[in-house]
């Protein structure tokens, strides 16, 4: 019997679809079928017609009951998740360090589940990487947002009667959402300057154009990720800082460092000293915030500044974040299906290092370390029992 593909509706308020028509044709020329639970893809604006051949259900749990792998946006709530059953495959970006007892709860129902966060950031998993595509939407619109909000213009304008001088942005983080951050003030004409703690992305902040500001502080952490700072780093860190953020028109934030919470990096006596009318957007608010003063989802009034603390990104653009989000997925995907029989390799480092539950117990070691589940029991690879595979 052919794979079937489920895809239940997001929770209210997400907008992006895990599935689009151009998938719906991919995964058919692998022998796997498509069931969606109507109005689940309305709000990307992906039509019964865009979508093509796919079954539609009535329910969440019709889904969940006929699904072989089950697609997501954003993991299922708790009373889906009870519809769950043993060897079904969950997929998405599902929170894996949101608790010990969220990802409990995942291997007690014994889903296989893949956290998209988890992927290995490796060169052939780069097609797969939802993170990335959804964090390059991230910093684009970061940028539109603080566009909006600045009382000035961000590219230099000569009219009649002289010229304006562009306006002056600093992006915090250049991982991906920050570099697209950069890329996007760039082309709308403000002077940028980026910074970061890894020291390999002064030369791709510079290959954008803009300037690197260096603190002297450098914090290259584990596969490509920052580390987290001592708190002499973070001091001499914030001297320097505090000089580019008063210097700025528009300050936008993208610090993060995998299962913490965000970096605290611009304080309250910072914003103070920027000029009236500036713009602060945090893209971290979301987990916890880089500025003093962020409140998710809510625009603050600090001091000079406007703070503003925008939740779900991606969503505001969801025909093309859904579109990146399903190619991602079918990536992920499409190598579990083998003669259109789900076959998972679990000797495959991708897979594997996705897999956050399997068999009934939490087997991603960093996961464990992280939520303090026991040391003793940390799982051994699912098929190379006794080995310790992560
Ligand atoms: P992220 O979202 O985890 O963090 C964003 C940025 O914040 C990072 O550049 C990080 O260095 C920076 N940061 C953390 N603490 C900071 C602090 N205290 N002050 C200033 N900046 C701070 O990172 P993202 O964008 O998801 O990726 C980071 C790394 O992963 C990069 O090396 C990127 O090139 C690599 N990567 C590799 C991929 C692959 O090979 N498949 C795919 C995507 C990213």
């Amino acid at each position: 019997m052919a794979v079937v593909i489920g895809v239940p509706a997001s929770a209210e308020g997400e907008t992006r679809s895990p599935v689009v028509g151009d998938v719906v044709k991919k995964l058919a020329a692998l022998g796997a079928s498509v069931l969606v639970e109507k109005g689940a893809t309305d709000a990307a604006f992906a039509t019964a017609e865009s979508l093509g051949e796919v079954t539609w259900a009535g329910s969440t749990a019709e889904v969940l009951a006929a699904a072989d792998v089950i697609w997501t946006i954003n993991g299922l709530d708790p009373a889906a998740e009870a519809h769950l059953r043993p060897g079904q495959v969950l997929m998405g970006l599902l929170h894996p360090y949101a608790g010990a007892e969220h990802a409990s709860r995942l291997a007690d129902a014994g889903v296989t589940a893949f956290a998209m966060e988890l992927l290995p950031r490796i060169s052939r998993a780069q097609s797969m990487d939802i993170l990335s595509s959804q964090g390059a939407a991230s910093g684009y619109q970061c940028v539109l947002i603080a566009a909006a909000r600045a009382p000035k213009f961000f590219p230099m304008l000569t009219y009649a009667a002289g010229t304006i001088r562009p306006s002056r942005v600093l992006v915090i983080g250049a991982g991906v959402a920050g570099l697209q951050a950069i890329a996007t003030a760039k082309r709308l004409g403000a002077m940028v300057e980026g910074y970061d703690v890894r020291p390999e992305t002064r030369e791709q902040v510079e290959s954008l154009g803009a300037k690197f500001v260096d603190t002297g502080v450098s914090a290259a952490g584990e596969g490509g990720y920052a580390r987290e700072l001592t708190d002499d780093e973070r001091a001499r860190q914030a001297a320097a800082l505090a000089k580019a953020v008063a210097n700025s028109d528009v300050v936008i934030t993208t610090a993060a460092v995998p299962g913490r919470k965000a970096p605290r990096i611009v304080t309250r006596e910072m914003v103070d000293a920027m000029r009236p009318g500036s713009v602060v957007v945090d893209m971290a608010a979301e987990t916890g915030g880089n500025v003093e003063g962020t409140v998710a989802g809510k625009e603050m009034a600090v001091g000079p500044a406007r703070v503003v603390g925008p939740v779900n990104l991606p969503g505001r653009m969801p025909v093309h974040t859904s579109e990146m989000f399903a190619k991602n997925l079918f990536n992920f995907t499409a190598p579990m299906i083998v003669d259109g029989a789900l076959a998972i390799d679990w000797s495959d480092e991708v897979i594997a290092g996705t897999a956050l539950t399997h068999a009934g117990r939490v087997v991603h070691g960093g996961v464990r370390k992280a939520l303090g589940l026991a040391e003793d029991a940390i799982p051994t690879s699912p098929t190379n029992e006794g080995e310790d595979a992560r």
